[in-house]
């Protein structure tokens, strides 16, 4: 049984996540060409080449959508504004439309009733500034900052909460070393310069909302619990490895002003020169820090170049991701994080939510059991960390609707909202309802 309202502290915020190029439409409103577009017209990246073209049709949508955000009584509504859709060239002209849209969209929420909980950067990268070398290139931090004043000024007086770009890890790692999002590359050198511009860029875009007078501002990390795979030093050590790339390198850099010793190792000679002197930007004072959580890895040393190691499958139950169901491993980051980095800070977790096979019953009721059974392990970890002291203030649940799941196209379904992809149906699944009751208190 999901935990209610009345089981977390007063004012603590529920809310749903999704974000524009997954959900809005972008073949539409005079939005400009994204990596993401280029990305999947490139054969073997995106499952059947899908791409967000259409996606759920958010963008004459939205009414809709809104109304099962408020219907459901969530508090909160994390978006984002594309940063293509706005600056078609990634600079320069500003397509009005797409700017009207956000507006719209902004006032609609608080019609409803809704926090507006705003991601500056979900990943479309407009394609004019992919081809001037994208994250690798320094100068993104000044486009980005440029882009982050435009919204600043038009929406900045009616937002909640401002976090300049999503999963930092995503942007870098998972997209410049591992290939597998867009740009597609695999290349160390792209991959450290990545790293680093994008904090560079995180530090830039919150001088510019601090200097526009924007409030309650933040960051948005992934992370996922390493187990080594097995009771070998190896394997901890490359465990170790691991956890600094993906959960304390963006952490560091924003709360220390410096970068793990284990990443320095394998990225240090590929770090943009005067790396050192870029803490100052990085390191803006925040209001708050958001953690991504879906899983865990196995991580197993290998004979191989940096950084020497292997993802072998685990033997927990898994999502329709493949992802192991480890809330666990939540606990471990909120107390950690908050122990080791942001001491008193509020913490959100701002993504947390599991892709199912849903089952659509003849009345058109979508029964998601297992979805619900998933947060509410996940609600329950928050529960336990907030009776241990950790400043956990919000839970936000990916998705609102089926969306494109990037490089896996439309195959993976997170909503808490069924969208039928041919008729763009919106129907609530089980675990919406559920939602809903416990948010009333009657759990
Ligand atoms: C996160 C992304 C989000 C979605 C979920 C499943 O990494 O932020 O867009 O793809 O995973």
């Amino acid at each position: 049984m999901l935990p209610r309202r009345s089981d977390f502290p007063d004012g603590f915020v529920f809310g749903v996540a999704t974000s524009a190029y997954q959900i809005e439409g972008h073949g539409q409103g005079g939005a400009g060409q994204t990596h993401w577009d280029t990305f999947a017209a490139t054969p073997g990246n995106v499952v059947r080449a899908e791409n967000g073209a259409r996606a759920c049709d958010h963008l004459n949508r939205w009414p809709e959508d809104l109304d099962l955000i408020r219907d459901g009584g969530f508090d909160a509504y994390r978006f984002s504004t594309s940063w293509a859709r706005v600056l078609p060239e990634g600079r320069g002209q500003v397509n009005a439309e797409g700017l009207d849209f956000y507006d719209r969209l902004v006032d609609g929420m608080l019609e409803r009733g809704i926090k507006p909980a705003l991601t500056l950067y979900h990943w479309e990268l407009p394609v004019a500034l992919a081809d001037l070398g994208g994250w690798r290139n320094r100068d993104i931090g000044n486009w980005f900052a440029d882009y982050t004043e435009i919204i600043a000024r038009r929406l900045g007086d009616r937002l909640w909460s401002v976090a300049p770009i999503n999963e930092p890890w995503c942007v870098a790692w998972l997209s410049h070393f591992m290939g597998i999002h867009a740009p597609g590359l695999r290349d160390i050198r792209a991959a450290a310069r990545a790293m680093h511009h994008v904090l560079y860029a995180h530090g830039r875009a919150i001088q510019v909302l601090r200097g526009e007078g924007v409030k309650n501002l933040g960051a948005v990390c992934n992370l996922e619990y390493p187990h080594p795979a097995s009771d070998s030093p190896e394997d901890a050590a490359a465990a170790r490895r691991y956890d600094a790339i993906y959960n304390r390198f963006f952490v560091s850099g924003i709360f220390k002003g410096a970068y793990p010793t284990e990443v320095l190792e394998g990225l240090e000679p590929h770090l943009p020169q005067g790396w050192q002197d870029d803490f100052g930007v990085i390191g803006q004072k925040l209001d708050w820090l958001g953690l991504n959580y879906y899983t865990c890895k196995r991580v197993a040393a290998v004979d191989e170049a940096w950084p020497s190691y292997a993802e072998p499958a685990g033997p927990l139950p898994k999502t329709e991701m493949g992802w192991e169901i480890y809330p666990e491993g939540l606990g471990h980051f909120l107390r950690t994080i908050a122990r080791d980095y942001t001491g008193g800070l509020p913490l959100y977790v701002t993504e947390n939510g599991m892709a199912a096979p849903d089952r659509l019953l003849p009345l058109g009721q979508i029964t998601d059991d297992d979805r619900i059974d998933y947060l509410d392990r996940h609600l329950q970890v928050c529960r336990t960390a907030i009776g241990e002291g950790v400043p956990l203030k919000g839970y936000f649940t990916w998705s609102l609707l089926d969306n494109y799941e990037w490089s896996l196209g439309y195959d993976k379904r997170f909503g808490l909202v069924h969208v039928d992809f041919e008729t763009l149906t919106r129907t609530p699944k089980e675990s919406w309802h559920r939602l809903r009751a416990a948010l009333a208190g009657n759990g």
